[in-house]
């Protein structure tokens, strides 16, 4: 059976906390009918003020990164506690641009993952193939080992509170999206590989999300699609007015 759809806005760097209310208080009053669940992934610092406008409505407010360890000499870190402690109930893990531009490996984002998991806030783990990885018929191998290094030590119990984000690198930020075939393809290779490691039952009710480019006129045939359970939108949940009409109309 299809899963109600995850509909997760990725500000990135963007937006103050003065910007980041006004556009809670828009959004919460249009979507209180919807058919999704909201999530919003914003700055550190717009967190809290995030998590007081968005009570008592549909949004729940997360994070964009975390540190694996709990605490201590880490210039410029933030952790697990202290982003719960802001009002964040869910964390992005390991998108590409945090591995393109800060270097992160696999390893490491599979540490933050496991102390995401023991400090209680669900992680979404974000995994992708680059344009070449994908044209040198490279994209399965990459996406099996960056989903099983950032997997390693998570058990079946585990995996409840994990979601996964498929964003194909050339497909962020570039306008290009895939398909919905093309993402719906990968989604199902995902879903196997999520079976192998934690068996039938438990990938079957993983969220998948697709992310890359997704807009208004494309979110409704990408949720069509039997193995995206959601999506992960970047540009396009900048806007209030666009944000909105995704969240009404997929
Ligand atoms: P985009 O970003 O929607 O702007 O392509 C998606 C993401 O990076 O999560």
């Amino acid at each position: 059976m299809k899963k109600k759809p995850l509909i997760v806005g990725n500000w990135k760097m963007n937006k103050t906390v003065d910007e980041t209310v006004d556009f809670i208080k828009k959004l919460a009053g249009e979507i209180t009918n919807c058919n999704a669940e909201v999530y919003l992934a914003v700055p550190f610092t717009s967190i809290t003020e995030a998590k007081k406008a968005s009570e008592k409505t549909k949004i729940i407010i997360g994070a964009q990164n975390m540190n694996d360890a709990s605490k201590g000499a880490f210039t410029g870190e933030i952790s697990a506690v202290m982003l719960l402690d802001a009002g964040a109930e869910f964390v992005i893990l390991g998108h590409s641009e945090r591995r393109m531009f800060f270097g992160e490996t696999d390893d490491f984002i599979n540490k933050k993952l496991i102390r995401a998991v023991q400090d209680d806030i669900a992680p979404i783990l974000c995994i992708g193939e680059s344009l070449e990885q994908r044209e040198n018929g490279k994209m399965k191998e990459v996406l099996k080992n960056q989903l099983t290094q950032a997997l390693k030590k998570v058990s079946k119990e585990d995996i409840k509170d994990i979601k996964i984000a498929y964003e194909p690198i050339w497909a962020i930020g570039t306008g290009k999206t895939a398909t919905a075939k093309q993402a719906e393809e990968v989604h199902k290779f995902i879903r196997t590989i999520l079976q192998d490691l934690f068996g039938k039952k438990n990938a079957a009710d993983i969220y998948i999300l697709y992310g890359g480019s997704v807009k208004e006129n494309n979110i409704k045939s990408l949720l069509k699609e039997k193995n995206i359970d959601g999506v992960l939108v970047g540009k396009a949940s900048l806007e209030v007015d666009s944000f909105e009409n995704m969240i009404k109309n997929f």
